[in-house]
């Protein structure tokens, strides 16, 4: 039997993007590729847990034939939304890695929209998802039931250090979560690539349990970054 720091403990992964649909043929969607999530699941079933992927569009496919990964596919947030409602009850730790959209298109046209050559281009009037990070992290103030450790990821573009961070400190304090992976992007940085780069910060009361200086800085592979993350989550 495998053993681990995370031996015994159940782990709900996040991963790739969301699709959010425009008519039955266009959609919104954005450039995650899955990778990260995917080495998260990895990661975490390898320190011995029981994961559930749950992994939207991606580019590769995720992990196969791991005994202690069990994969479900979603598309739309919507969907995203109600799988970690019925997942995060009885998880541990909560890794939302997949990039959700926020926002879809207020309308779902049920015949694909026309091209009028004459006509002027439609305008398309987008709604708000729900931020299921946040609502997950409520969810456990009120019931006092949920997963110990939730863990957001924030994908900031910037060309200095510093304000990144600042933003990503905000995000952390405001999404509630008890961990927040900050990787910087940009057009050839991160999105389908091997390596990353990442900032863990830590709310107070994690960071009492950490005990190590944060934010906690690695550059390097997706799996090893993973591997990293993991090790916050277990302590
Ligand atoms: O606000 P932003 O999209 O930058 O937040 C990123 C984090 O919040 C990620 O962990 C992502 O999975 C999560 N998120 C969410 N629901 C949304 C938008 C983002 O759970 N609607």
């Amino acid at each position: 039997a495998p053993s681990g720091p995370l031996t015994g403990r159940r782990v709900v992964v996040t991963a790739g993007g969301t699709r959010e649909p425009l008519d039955p043929v266009r959609y919104l969607g954005n450039r995650s590729s899955g990778k990260q999530g995917f080495a998260l699941a990895e990661q975490a079933a390898t320190a011995g847990a029981a994961v559930h992927l749950i992994a939207g569009i991606t580019e590769s496919q995720p992990p196969a034939g791991h005994p202690n990964i069990t994969v479900e596919r979603i598309e739309t947030a919507a969907e995203l939304q109600q799988a970690v409602h019925r997942r995060a009850a009885d998880a541990d730790v909560l890794i939302m890695a997949a990039a959700v959209a926020d926002f879809r298109p207020a309308e779902y046209a049920a015949a694909k929209i026309k091209n009028n050559n004459d006509d002027a281009a439609p305008t398309i009037t987008l709604s708000r998802n729900p931020d299921i990070l946040a609502e997950t992290v409520q969810r456990r103030t009120e019931t006092g039931t949920g997963p110990a450790v939730i863990i957001g990821f924030a994908a900031e573009t910037g060309d200095d250090r510093a304000e990144p961070l600042a933003l990503a400190q905000q995000k952390l304090a405001r999404k509630g979560c008890d961990l927040l992976v900050l990787n910087r992007v940009g057009e050839n940085l991160v999105f389908g690539r091997e390596d990353t780069e990442i900032h863990i910060l830590a709310s107070e009361s994690a960071q009492a349990v950490l005990g190590q200086d944060v934010p906690v800085h690695f550059a390097g592979g997706k799996l090893q970054a993973a591997g990293v993350v993991v090790d916050c989550a277990a302590t």
